[in-house]
Protein backbone atom coordinates (compact mmCIF):
# COMPACT_ATOMS: atom_id res chain seq x y z
CA UNK A 1 0.00 0.00 0.00
CA UNK A 2 1.08 3.71 -0.82
CA UNK A 3 1.76 5.66 1.99
CA UNK A 4 -0.51 9.20 1.80
CA UNK A 5 0.29 12.12 0.82
CA UNK A 6 -0.69 14.23 3.73
CA UNK A 7 -0.38 13.30 7.88
CA UNK A 8 -2.95 13.75 9.91
CA UNK A 9 -4.55 17.09 11.25
CA UNK A 10 -5.86 15.95 14.62
CA UNK A 11 -2.74 15.67 16.77
CA UNK A 12 -3.26 13.47 19.31
CA UNK A 13 -5.22 10.82 16.87
CA UNK A 14 -1.94 11.59 14.49
CA UNK A 15 0.52 10.22 17.67
CA UNK A 16 -1.86 7.77 18.90
CA UNK A 17 -2.10 6.16 15.91
CA UNK A 18 1.45 5.72 15.31
CA UNK A 19 2.11 4.27 18.53
CA UNK A 20 -1.04 1.48 17.38
CA UNK A 21 1.20 1.08 14.23
CA UNK A 22 4.32 0.67 16.03
CA UNK A 23 5.20 3.68 13.43
CA UNK A 24 8.94 3.44 13.44
CA UNK A 25 9.18 6.63 11.50
CA UNK A 26 7.33 8.66 13.77
CA UNK A 27 8.48 6.99 17.11
CA UNK A 28 12.08 6.95 16.30
CA UNK A 29 14.56 8.14 14.39
CA UNK A 30 16.40 5.13 13.11
CA UNK A 31 15.84 6.44 9.48
CA UNK A 32 18.22 9.20 10.07
CA UNK A 33 21.40 9.81 8.88
CA UNK A 34 24.22 11.72 9.43
CA UNK A 35 26.79 11.00 7.38
CA UNK A 36 24.91 12.80 4.79
CA UNK A 37 25.49 16.22 6.70
CA UNK A 38 29.60 15.48 7.29
CA UNK A 39 31.31 18.58 6.10
CA UNK A 40 28.66 20.58 4.76
CA UNK A 41 28.45 24.30 5.85
CA UNK A 42 25.06 24.33 7.40
CA UNK A 43 24.03 28.19 8.93
CA UNK A 44 21.20 28.09 11.54
CA UNK A 45 19.33 30.97 12.70
CA UNK A 46 18.28 31.03 16.34
CA UNK A 47 21.02 28.48 17.21
CA UNK A 48 21.26 29.22 20.97
CA UNK A 49 18.24 27.86 22.04
CA UNK A 50 15.52 25.67 21.98
CA UNK A 51 15.21 23.25 18.70
CA UNK A 52 18.12 25.93 16.92
CA UNK A 53 20.54 24.70 19.55
CA UNK A 54 19.79 21.00 19.36
CA UNK A 55 20.03 21.36 15.21
CA UNK A 56 23.43 23.36 16.03
CA UNK A 57 24.53 19.96 18.61
CA UNK A 58 23.36 17.30 15.87
CA UNK A 59 25.40 19.12 13.25
CA UNK A 60 28.40 19.25 15.30
CA UNK A 61 28.45 16.01 16.57
CA UNK A 62 27.61 15.04 12.56
CA UNK A 63 30.78 16.56 11.43
CA UNK A 64 28.89 19.55 9.71
CA UNK A 65 30.69 23.09 9.94
CA UNK A 66 28.55 25.17 11.81
CA UNK A 67 27.79 28.56 11.12
CA UNK A 68 25.37 29.99 14.40
CA UNK A 69 23.66 33.21 13.38
CA UNK A 70 22.32 35.01 16.59
CA UNK A 71 21.21 37.91 18.40
CA UNK A 72 23.52 36.68 21.36
CA UNK A 73 25.18 33.31 22.19
CA UNK A 74 24.81 30.90 24.95
CA UNK A 75 26.81 28.87 26.99
CA UNK A 76 25.75 25.69 24.81
CA UNK A 77 26.23 27.09 21.62
CA UNK A 78 29.80 28.63 22.97
CA UNK A 79 30.40 25.27 23.94
CA UNK A 80 30.20 23.80 20.49
CA UNK A 81 32.58 25.39 19.01
CA UNK A 82 30.77 26.49 15.98
CA UNK A 83 33.29 26.95 12.73
CA UNK A 84 31.57 30.71 12.68
CA UNK A 85 29.34 32.52 15.20
CA UNK A 86 27.48 35.62 13.97
CA UNK A 87 26.05 37.75 16.74
CA UNK A 88 23.42 40.61 16.65
CA UNK A 89 21.61 38.86 14.00
CA UNK A 90 18.06 40.25 15.34
CA UNK A 91 16.32 39.24 12.53
CA UNK A 92 13.48 42.26 12.75
CA UNK A 93 16.64 44.17 11.92
CA UNK A 94 17.35 45.62 8.40
CA UNK A 95 20.55 46.48 8.75
CA UNK A 96 21.87 43.71 10.91
CA UNK A 97 20.30 40.67 8.34
CA UNK A 98 22.44 43.05 5.76
CA UNK A 99 25.34 42.84 7.98
CA UNK A 100 25.75 39.16 7.32
CA UNK A 101 27.18 39.53 4.17
CA UNK A 102 30.16 40.82 5.61
CA UNK A 103 30.74 38.43 8.38
CA UNK A 104 29.90 35.04 6.78
CA UNK A 105 32.67 33.70 5.33
CA UNK A 106 31.67 31.77 2.34
CA UNK A 107 28.63 29.84 0.89
CA UNK A 108 26.91 27.49 2.69
CA UNK A 109 25.24 24.42 1.85
CA UNK A 110 22.52 24.86 3.51
CA UNK A 111 20.31 27.64 5.48
CA UNK A 112 18.01 26.79 8.26
CA UNK A 113 15.75 29.46 9.07
CA UNK A 114 14.61 28.26 12.57
CA UNK A 115 14.33 31.60 14.79
CA UNK A 116 10.97 31.98 15.61
CA UNK A 117 8.55 33.75 17.96
CA UNK A 118 5.04 32.44 19.94
CA UNK A 119 3.25 35.17 22.63
CA UNK A 120 2.43 33.46 25.05
CA UNK A 121 -0.78 34.40 26.07
CA UNK A 122 -3.90 33.08 24.05
CA UNK A 123 -5.48 35.39 22.13
CA UNK A 124 -9.32 35.70 21.44
CA UNK A 125 -11.53 38.60 20.42
CA UNK A 126 -14.85 37.33 22.58
CA UNK A 127 -12.51 38.11 25.75
CA UNK A 128 -10.80 41.19 24.43
CA UNK A 129 -7.03 39.32 24.78
CA UNK A 130 -6.07 40.16 21.31
CA UNK A 131 -2.64 42.33 21.39
CA UNK A 132 -1.86 43.75 18.04
CA UNK A 133 1.51 44.61 18.87
CA UNK A 134 2.49 41.18 19.67
CA UNK A 135 0.71 40.17 16.38
CA UNK A 136 3.23 42.65 14.28
CA UNK A 137 6.35 41.26 16.28
CA UNK A 138 5.37 37.69 15.48
CA UNK A 139 4.50 38.26 11.94
CA UNK A 140 8.23 40.36 11.92
CA UNK A 141 10.18 37.70 12.99
CA UNK A 142 8.18 34.44 11.64
CA UNK A 143 7.23 35.51 8.27
CA UNK A 144 9.55 38.53 7.20
CA UNK A 145 12.56 37.46 9.65
CA UNK A 146 13.37 34.62 6.95
CA UNK A 147 12.80 36.07 4.23
CA UNK A 148 15.60 38.93 5.38
CA UNK A 149 18.08 36.57 5.83
CA UNK A 150 17.27 34.43 2.93
CA UNK A 151 17.48 37.60 0.73
CA UNK A 152 20.88 38.65 2.65
CA UNK A 153 22.59 35.62 1.90
CA UNK A 154 21.48 35.68 -1.79
CA UNK A 155 23.06 38.70 -2.56
CA UNK A 156 25.96 37.95 -0.81
CA UNK A 157 26.27 35.33 -2.92
CA UNK A 158 26.43 33.29 0.28
CA UNK A 159 23.69 30.59 -1.95
CA UNK A 160 24.85 28.88 -5.21
CA UNK A 161 23.21 26.64 -7.31
CA UNK A 162 22.46 23.39 -5.17
CA UNK A 163 21.99 24.75 -2.20
CA UNK A 164 19.60 24.31 0.42
CA UNK A 165 17.17 26.61 2.71
CA UNK A 166 15.12 25.09 5.09
CA UNK A 167 12.50 27.17 6.23
CA UNK A 168 11.01 26.23 9.73
CA UNK A 169 7.29 27.07 10.08
CA UNK A 170 4.85 24.89 11.40
CA UNK A 171 1.53 23.26 10.94
CA UNK A 172 -0.20 26.23 12.86
CA UNK A 173 0.41 28.16 9.17
CA UNK A 174 -2.11 25.58 7.94
CA UNK A 175 -5.09 27.30 7.39
CA UNK A 176 -7.38 23.91 6.34
CA UNK A 177 -6.25 22.67 9.45
CA UNK A 178 -7.68 25.24 11.44
CA UNK A 179 -11.19 23.53 12.04
CA UNK A 180 -9.78 20.69 13.54
CA UNK A 181 -6.85 22.32 15.12
CA UNK A 182 -8.21 25.20 16.43
CA UNK A 183 -11.87 24.50 16.66
CA UNK A 184 -13.10 27.53 18.48
CA UNK A 185 -10.83 30.14 16.99
CA UNK A 186 -7.89 32.10 18.86
CA UNK A 187 -3.81 32.80 18.63
CA UNK A 188 -4.46 35.12 16.08
CA UNK A 189 -0.82 36.34 15.87
CA UNK A 190 0.80 33.16 15.95
CA UNK A 191 -1.16 31.29 13.32
CA UNK A 192 -1.18 34.46 11.01
CA UNK A 193 2.64 34.76 11.18
CA UNK A 194 3.25 30.93 10.19
CA UNK A 195 0.85 31.08 7.75
CA UNK A 196 2.83 34.18 5.94
CA UNK A 197 5.95 32.26 6.43
CA UNK A 198 4.22 29.74 4.14
CA UNK A 199 3.46 31.97 1.69
CA UNK A 200 6.79 33.66 1.75
CA UNK A 201 8.57 30.16 1.57
CA UNK A 202 6.37 29.24 -1.27
CA UNK A 203 7.19 31.78 -3.46
CA UNK A 204 10.94 31.95 -2.21
CA UNK A 205 10.73 28.53 -3.91
CA UNK A 206 9.28 29.79 -6.77
CA UNK A 207 12.57 32.28 -7.48
CA UNK A 208 15.05 30.39 -6.08
CA UNK A 209 14.53 27.31 -8.61
CA UNK A 210 16.04 29.46 -11.73
CA UNK A 211 18.82 30.26 -8.96
CA UNK A 212 19.07 26.19 -8.61
CA UNK A 213 18.20 26.70 -4.72
CA UNK A 214 15.62 24.32 -3.00
CA UNK A 215 13.40 25.37 -0.35
CA UNK A 216 11.81 23.07 2.13
CA UNK A 217 8.71 24.12 4.25
CA UNK A 218 8.96 22.66 7.64
CA UNK A 219 7.08 21.65 10.36
CA UNK A 220 9.63 20.68 12.78
CA UNK A 221 6.92 18.48 15.03
CA UNK A 222 5.86 19.15 18.87
CA UNK A 223 8.94 19.61 20.37
CA UNK A 224 9.19 20.49 24.21
CA UNK A 225 11.07 23.76 24.31
CA UNK A 226 10.52 26.92 25.92
CA UNK A 227 8.44 28.51 23.13
CA UNK A 228 5.35 25.03 23.60
CA UNK A 229 6.53 24.92 27.54
CA UNK A 230 2.79 26.69 28.06
CA UNK A 231 1.47 23.08 26.32
CA UNK A 232 3.72 21.01 28.77
CA UNK A 233 0.00 19.07 30.06
CA UNK A 234 -0.18 18.05 26.68
CA UNK A 235 2.85 17.35 25.82
CA UNK A 236 2.89 13.40 26.24
CA UNK A 237 -0.80 13.47 24.80
CA UNK A 238 0.38 15.16 21.41
CA UNK A 239 3.45 13.52 20.97
CA UNK A 240 5.93 16.16 21.78
CA UNK A 241 9.71 15.24 21.86
CA UNK A 242 13.17 16.67 23.39
CA UNK A 243 14.61 18.82 20.88
CA UNK A 244 17.46 16.50 20.50
CA UNK A 245 15.11 13.91 18.62
CA UNK A 246 13.55 16.91 16.65
CA UNK A 247 16.76 17.80 15.33
CA UNK A 248 17.30 14.90 13.69
CA UNK A 249 14.07 14.40 12.39
CA UNK A 250 14.54 17.80 10.71
CA UNK A 251 18.00 16.90 9.30
CA UNK A 252 16.43 14.22 8.20
CA UNK A 253 13.93 16.25 6.51
CA UNK A 254 16.37 18.97 4.92
CA UNK A 255 18.54 15.69 3.54
CA UNK A 256 15.66 15.50 1.60
CA UNK A 257 15.08 18.46 0.09
CA UNK A 258 16.30 19.01 -3.87
CA UNK A 259 14.48 20.31 -6.88
CA UNK A 260 11.99 17.93 -7.42
CA UNK A 261 10.56 18.39 -3.41
CA UNK A 262 11.08 22.19 -3.50
CA UNK A 263 8.18 24.52 -2.28
CA UNK A 264 6.91 21.43 -0.12
CA UNK A 265 5.18 21.47 3.37
CA UNK A 266 6.25 19.07 5.11
CA UNK A 267 5.80 17.28 8.66
CA UNK A 268 9.06 16.30 9.92
CA UNK A 269 7.40 14.06 12.20
CA UNK A 270 6.50 11.81 9.28
CA UNK A 271 8.17 13.18 6.18
CA UNK A 272 4.05 13.65 5.13
CA UNK A 273 3.10 16.72 3.24
CA UNK A 274 0.65 19.21 5.35
CA UNK A 275 -1.93 20.97 3.19
CA UNK A 276 -1.74 24.49 2.99
N1 LIG B 1 8.74 23.84 19.62
C1 LIG B 1 7.80 23.40 18.80
O1 LIG B 1 7.06 22.44 19.11
C2 LIG B 1 7.60 24.06 17.46
C3 LIG B 1 6.52 23.63 16.67
C4 LIG B 1 6.34 24.21 15.43
C5 LIG B 1 7.22 25.16 14.97
N2 LIG B 1 8.24 25.58 15.76
C6 LIG B 1 9.16 26.59 15.22
O2 LIG B 1 10.51 26.17 15.41
C7 LIG B 1 11.36 27.32 15.58
C8 LIG B 1 12.16 27.18 16.86
O3 LIG B 1 11.25 27.08 17.94
P1 LIG B 1 11.69 26.73 19.44
O4 LIG B 1 10.65 25.87 19.99
O5 LIG B 1 13.11 26.32 19.46
O6 LIG B 1 11.55 28.19 20.12
P2 LIG B 1 12.34 28.87 21.33
O7 LIG B 1 12.85 27.82 22.24
O8 LIG B 1 11.43 29.91 21.85
O9 LIG B 1 13.60 29.55 20.60
C9 LIG B 1 13.37 30.61 19.72
C10 LIG B 1 14.66 30.97 19.03
O10 LIG B 1 14.39 32.04 18.11
C11 LIG B 1 15.26 33.13 18.41
N3 LIG B 1 14.65 34.43 18.13
C12 LIG B 1 13.48 34.92 18.61
N4 LIG B 1 13.29 36.17 18.17
C13 LIG B 1 14.36 36.47 17.38
C14 LIG B 1 14.74 37.61 16.64
N5 LIG B 1 14.00 38.72 16.59
N6 LIG B 1 15.91 37.56 15.94
C15 LIG B 1 16.68 36.46 15.97
N7 LIG B 1 16.39 35.36 16.67
C16 LIG B 1 15.23 35.37 17.37
C17 LIG B 1 15.55 32.98 19.90
O11 LIG B 1 16.72 33.73 20.22
P3 LIG B 1 16.83 34.61 21.59
O12 LIG B 1 17.41 33.68 22.61
O13 LIG B 1 17.71 35.74 21.21
O14 LIG B 1 15.43 35.04 21.96
C18 LIG B 1 15.72 31.48 19.99
O15 LIG B 1 16.99 31.11 19.54
C19 LIG B 1 10.42 28.53 15.58
O16 LIG B 1 10.36 29.10 14.29
C20 LIG B 1 9.09 27.91 15.95
O17 LIG B 1 7.98 28.68 15.54
C21 LIG B 1 8.45 25.05 16.99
Amino acid sequence: MSSPRYTQADQPARFAAAKTAGNARMLTTDYYDPSLLAGKRVAVTGANRGIGLALATELTAAGAKLVALVRQSSAALDALGPSELVTGVDVTDDAACSSIAALVSAPVDVLVNNAGYFYEPVERIDDGSLNFKEEMKMIDICALGPLRVTNAFFHAKLLQPGARVAMITSQGGSIGWRTVQNPTGGDYGHHMSKAAANMMSALVAQEMRQHGVSVGILHPGFNKTEMTKKYEEIWEVEGAVDPAVGAKRVLHEVGRIDMESTGKFINCEDGLEIPW
